[in-house]
């Protein structure tokens, strides 16, 4: 294991940022966050601030783009460690926003390596909060279990309710649990800019004393998630939407699966891969293991806080970029970095019920 004193948290107000920061600060580790405290995210929550401050986590408000201030914050505060979350999050919002979501997400991870670069010695290690989206419709099956690969789903299949991922001669595929071995295929401009993101943080440190490692993460949820973002977090979306009395609109046929993940399991996957005694060098996937269709996961919801369970619709609605089936192969997770996810679903799920209705109770 490795002894961190010092870590830099960039996005470190955000959902998983402040849940690490807190978790590293309670382990002896001094921790400044850089966050713009974007309103989108935070508007109307003024207790991740509260609870950074009272934890003693330093909050420096900046904008990764700005490498003049980011850099001013590396060479002040030293780290050892720089967690890199900081990024715009909405897979269907970045179809409209390419530019926004490039900036943020490709542009500021290049200034954050120039500025790494710039601060001397101290910063050994960078962790990145990779996105299972790089891998699209990920990896699947044909009729004879061979891997095949998936190609994007169209427009017009969706919008005639064939919602299967196929491959290029557009035979159906069966899903299987993905790992880093799988193609990767983004299938919106969000897993594009998380794709970029690792290549340009790998290709950026290539043979200096920097050591780049990658979490890429699958559906995260939990206490904490922005209940006003509508743009990310499906569960916290279902939550206020349940709190509000609206019946939930279930997208496609209500048979899309994630892997849903707690943010406590992936606060421990990082801690983990920033202490390793060396730093994976291949990308290391960090899910539940196991999938949930988003209407076996609406209806949990729904009973978890006490509502009918029927208060469902499904819409047959779709969204540029959403892919089909996604669930983690957390086998290189186990191998390398000992960890393995400890919350199941039911018990996550009725963690966030109770959250969001104790945050809903207090915010009215
Ligand atoms: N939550 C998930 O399901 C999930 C899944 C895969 C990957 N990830 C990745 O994990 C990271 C954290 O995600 P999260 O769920 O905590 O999201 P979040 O939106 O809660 O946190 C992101 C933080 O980054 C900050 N930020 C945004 N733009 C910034 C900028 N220009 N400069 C500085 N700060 C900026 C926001 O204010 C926010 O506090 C992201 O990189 C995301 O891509 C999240």
């Amino acid at each position: 294991m490795v002894e961190i004193t010092r870590a830099f948290i960039t996005g470190g107000a955000g959902f998983i940022g402040s849940r690490l920061a807190v978790s590293l600060k309670k382990a002896g580790v001094d921790v400044s966050c850089y966050d713009n405290f974007l309103p989108q995210v935070h508007l109307g929550n003024t207790d991740t601030r509260r609870i950074l401050k009272d934890a003693g986590v330093e909050v420096i408000v900046g904008d990764v783009r700005d490498a003049d201030a980011l850099s001013l914050a590396v060479s002040r505060t030293k780290p050892q460690i720089v967690y890199h979350l900081a990024a715009e999050t909405g897979t269907g919002q970045s179809h409209d926003f390419p530019v926004r979501y490039t900036d943020v997400n490709v542009l500021g991870t290049a200034h954050l390596v120039e500025v790494i670069r710039k601060a001397g010695p101290d910063v050994r290690r960078v962790v990145l909060a990779g996105s299972r989206s790089v891998y699209g419709e990920g990896a699947c099956v044909d009729q004879a279990g061979q891997l095949t690969p998936a190609v994007e789903r169209l427009p017009k299949d969706l919008a005639r309710g064939d919602y299967a991922p196929k491959d290029k001669d557009g035979a159906t595929l069966l899903p299987v649990k993905t790992n880093a071995e799988c193609v990767v295929r983004p299938a919106s401009i969000y897993a594009s800019t998380k794709l970029m993101q690792e290549r340009v943080l790998r290709q950026g440190f290539w043979g200096s004393d920097v050591d780049v490692g990658v979490l890429r993460l699958q559906n995260v949820y939990g206490p904490g998630q922005s209940m006003n973002n509508p743009y990310t977090g499906v569960l916290s979306i279902f939550c206020r939407q349940i709190m509000e009395g609206k019946t939930l609109n279930i997208f496609e046929d209500g048979q899309i699966t994630r892997d849903f993940v707690l943010v406590d399991d992936v606060v421990a996957a990082f801690v983990a891969m920033g202490c390793a005694a060396s730093m994976p060098s291949d990308v290391v996937d960090i899910g539940l293991g196991q999938g949930i269709t988003i209407l076996d996961a609406a209806r949990a919801l729904l009973v978890a806080l006490g509502q009918d369970p029927g208060r469902i619709a499904i819409t047959g609605n779709f969204r540029p970029g959403d892919i089909r089936h996604a669930i983690a192969d957390n086998t290189r997770a186990a191998n390398t970095l000992g960890w393995s996810p400890k919350v199941q679903i039911h018990q996550g799920l009725q963690s966030l019920a109770d959250w969001s209705r104790a945050y809903n109770r207090v915010m009215a």
